[in-house]
């Protein structure tokens, strides 16, 4: 990743000026969440792919730049929304924001950003830019809904999983990659595989996520673990599990699923069947085959720098610290 991170180093820079100077409101409220939000950190990943992807195609102009921004904050909004709904205790590494200032500015400031990228994007002006970012969004909004309504829902497949984080999280990473491809003028067939890079990418990283939450470090991930077990969230580590488990571990996970108040030892005896299971392995497989896919997708260019760095991209996501 330090790689892939110094070949962009000054225009990240950039990115992170233009954040500043666009958190700005005569609200103070939503000036001090949002600077708490955005020098919290992240790992900047969408903007880094909307700059390589430009760049790969040979974009030489200055959009990216705000770009860029508007994508992260479409980001960080989306963490401040889903905190509220998953009831998050912290975020990178610090207090979220709904514990430190309720839900309702959570909610209001994730709209404050939402809409404040949209005035970026607007002021760069390409239409099929706005076009693919609505689109991303609307499936956001989508994929995180399906999420909601399959909570505590132990039938709910493989399938359903996958399109689920393809919409909840791919589409983001889908929509940065091929932003760069339109800036930089790229054929179709290019735009459709610098598409497909970033939604496999995505999926993997989702994946990857979703394994951390259970078998991860908090210190690494900067926010607690067994999160989705606790609010009922399916993913696949216990789908997997649940298609290959006893009746006897299924009717247990069924009971600490459903149990609102679950202790620390019902969850741990619960990662136990999961790992038991092959439910980590299986996951990490399954991602490793979307990141192979998402290399292949890149082959349709000639090496290059750029190239090089959005394939150490696409293995960060599996080199993510458990
Ligand atoms: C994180 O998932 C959540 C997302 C990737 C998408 C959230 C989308 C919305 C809240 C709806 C759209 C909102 C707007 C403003 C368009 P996670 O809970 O698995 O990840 P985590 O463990 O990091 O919280
Ligand atoms: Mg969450």
């Amino acid at each position: 990743m330090e790689g892939v991170l110094a070949l962009i180093k000054d225009d990240l820079r950039r990115v992170e000026e233009e954040f500043r100077r666009r958190l700005k409101s005569r609200v103070p409220l939503i000036t001090r969440i949002a600077e708490h939000l955005v020098k919290s950190g992240g790992k900047r990943l969408r903007p880094a792919l909307l700059i390589l992807a430009s760049r790969l195609c040979g974009y030489r102009g200055e959009a990216h730049i705000p770009l860029a921004g508007a994508i992260e904050f479409i980001h960080t909004a989306t963490l401040l929304h889903d905190d509220v709904i998953d009831n998050a205790e912290v975020r990178r590494g610090s207090p979220s924001a709904n514990v430190l200032w309720g839900n309702e500015a959570s909610v209001l400031v994730g709209d404050f950003l939402f809409s404040r990228s949209f005035s970026m994007m607007v002021e760069v002006g390409d239409l099929r830019v706005l076009q693919v970012m609505a689109e991303a969004t609307t499936q956001l909004a989508e994929g995180e809904t399906f999420e909601l309504m399959k909570t505590g829902d132990l039938s709910t497949t493989e399938e359903e999983n996958l399109r689920m984080i393809t919409q909840k999280t791919a589409s983001l990473m889908s929509a940065a990659a091929r932003i760069g491809a339109i800036l930089g003028g790229a054929p179709p067939e290019k735009e459709e595989s610098l598409a497909d890079y970033g939604l496999k990418v995505g999926i993997a990283f989702q994946l990857i996520d979703d394994c951390l939450d259970y078998v991860g470090r908090e210190e690494a991930l900067g926010k607690k673990v067994g999160t989705d077990l606790r609010e009922g969230k399916i993913t696949l580590p216990l789908i997997h599990t649940l298609k290959n488990c006893s009746k006897a571990e299924r009717d247990f996970i069924r009971e600490v699923i459903l149990d609102s108040g679950q202790s620390e030892e019902q969850i741990e005896a619960v990662v136990r069947i999961v790992c038991r299971h092959g439910g980590i392995a299986y996951t990490v497989q399954r991602a490793r085959d979307f990141v192979d896919e998402a290399k292949e997708k890149l082959m349709i260019f000639e090496p290059s720098p750029e190239r090089a760095a959005l394939i150490g991209l696409a293995d960060y996501v599996l080199e993510r610290d458990f």
